[in-house]
C-alpha cells in the first residue's frame, strides 16, 4: 500500500512497505509493573560518578553535542587511533549505518540464526535477503555450515555476533580472522555488544583485516540502554564512509558525558560485570542445575533455559511479575532467555521457577 488516506499519496520504497514492523513482545505493556529480564539491559541505576556527570551537564543540553572527546576516549579504551572510532546512537545505529552503506538492494547478508533481529529487519527494509545458518542443536556456532554458506552464497555482508544474542554462543576469534582473510572483499561485521562480559574482541584484527567492522554498545555492561550510546570500530577509510551517513550530532549530549564518565571509572563497570557473572548468575544456574533443567549459562549477562516438555514458563513468570524472552526460532524454539539482574532478582526468578516446576505434573517434566 503506497498511499495514504485523504487523497494524498506517498510512495514508499517497496521493501519498506513489504517489511513487517520491528518485532517486540508485549506491545503496550506497562513495564513499570514488571521486573524486565527480557531485554538484556541492566536492572541497576547508573554508578554514582556517571549519575553525577549527567546531573552536572543537564544545564548544557541547550547546545548541540560535540562528540570529539568521547571519540578520543573510546580510541584509548579500544587501543586504536581516534579515526577508527565512530560513536553512534546505540549500536543499533551502527547496524543501520553499516548495512545502509554496504548491503545493496537485492544483496545477501550471511549470519547465524537465531541472532539479534535488528539485522534481519534492517536488511528487509533495504530490500536485501538474509541467508541464515542455524546454530547447532547444542547451540554452538555452526562453523562448518557457516563456512560452506560463505563459499556458496557469495554474501555482500557477513555478520557474526560474538557472543551471540540470544543463544549465548561464543565464536573463536581465529575462525573470524580466517573468514575475514578468505573473504577480503566482503565486510565482516562482528557485533560485540556483550564484549565486556567476555573480554574477547576482534578489534586487534582491524589493523591487518580492514574488512572487519566491530560494533559495540553501552547498553549492556555499561548499563546505559536508555541513553542510547554505541560505537563502530573499523579501519579509518571505513569510518570515513560510514560517518557520511549520519549527522555528527546524532549522539545526544547526556550519552556523551555519561559515556566519558564510565570510561574514567572502568572499575565500576568491572565490578558490575563481576557481580553479574560470578554472584548473580550462579543463583539461577546452580538452581537449574540442581533441578535438572537444561540450560546454557553462556558468557554474558543472560541464561538460555530449555523448559523441556513443560510449556508455560514465560507466562508463569510473567504472572509473578517477571518478564523473560521466549525464543521462537530453531534450534532454540520454545526456550527462554533470562537476563541476569542483581543476586536478589535472580533469587526471585529462582523462587518463581521453582513454583512453576512444582505445578508441572511429574510425567511432563
Ligand atoms: C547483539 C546485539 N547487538 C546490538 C544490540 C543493540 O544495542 P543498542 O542498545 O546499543 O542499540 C543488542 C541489544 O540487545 C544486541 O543484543
Amino acid at each position: 500500500m503506497n498511499s495514504t488516506p485523504g487523497g494524498y499519496e506517498l510512495t514508499f520504497a517497496d521493501a519498506v512497505v513489504a517489511a513487517p514492523p520491528y518485532p517486540g513482545p508485549w506491545p503496550g505493556l506497562d513495564r513499570g509493573r514488571f521486573l524486565s529480564l527480557d531485554r538484556n539491559e541492566s536492572t541497576r541505576p547508573p554508578a554514582a560518578p556517571v549519575r553525577d556527570a549527567i546531573r552536572a551537564y543537564v544545564d548544557g543540553v541547550h547546545a548541540y553535542p560535540v562528540g570529539d572527546d568521547l571519540t578520543r576516549d573510546l580510541a584509548g579504551y579500544c587501543a586504536v587511533p581516534p579515526g577508527c572510532v565512530l560513536p553512534t546512537s546505540g549500536s543499533s545505529q551502527g547496524i543501520q549505518l553499516v548495512l545502509r552503506a554496504l548491503l545493496p538492494p537485492g544483496g545477501t547478508l550471511l549470519t547465524a540464526t537465531p541472532g539479534f533481529p535488528f539485522y534481519g529487519h534492517t536488511a528487509a527494509v533495504l530490500g536485501a535477503e538474509v541467508h541464515g545458518v542455524p546454530f547447532a542443536e547444542d547451540l554452538t556456532f555452526p562453523y562448518g555450515p557457516f563456512a560452506d554458506a560463505a563459499a556458496g552464497t557469495r554474501p555482500d555482508v557477513i555478520v557474526v555476533i560474538n557472543p551471540n544474542n540470544p543463544t549465548g554462543s561464543a565464536v573463536d576469534v581465529e575462525f573470524l580472522d580466517a573468514l575475514a582473510a578468505e573473504y577480503r572483499h566482503v565486510p565482516v561485521v562482528i557485533d560485540e555488544a556483550y564484549a565486556e562480559y567476555t573480554g574477547v574482541t576482534c578489534i586487534p584484527l582491524i589493523a591487518r583485516r580492514p574488512n572487519v567492522i566491530v560494533l559495540r554498545s553501552f547498553s549492556k555492561a555499561f548499563a546505559m540502554a536508555g541513553l542510547r550510546l554505541g560505537y563502530v570500530v573499523a579501519a579509518e577509510p571505513v569510518v570515513t564512509q560510514l560517518a557520511k551517513l549520519r549527522n555528527p550530532t546524532d549522539v545526544n549530549a547526556l550519552a556523551l558525558v555519561a559515556g566519558r564518565a564510565h570510561l574514567r571509572h572502568l572499575d565500576g563497570m568491572r565490578r558490575h560485570v563481576h557481580e553479574t557473572l560470578h554472584v548473580a548468575k550462579p543463583v539461577l544456574t546452580d538452581f537449574l542445575h540442581e533441578r535438572g533443567v537444561r540450560h546454557w549459562p553462556g558468557p554474558a549477562n543472560f541464561v538460555v533455559v530449555d523448559p523441556g516438555p513443560a510449556p508455560g514458563a514465560t507466562d508463569h513468570l510473567r504472572g509473578r511479575g517477571i518478564l523473560v524472552r521466549p525464543l521462537v526460532s530453531p534450534p532454540a524454539a520454545g526456550f527462554l532467555r533470562i537476563t541476569v539482574g542483581t543476586p536478589q532478582e535472580m533469587g526471585m526468578v529462582r523462587d518463581a521457577y521453582a513454583a512453576f516446576l512444582a505445578g508441572v505434573p511429574a510425567v511432563r517434566r
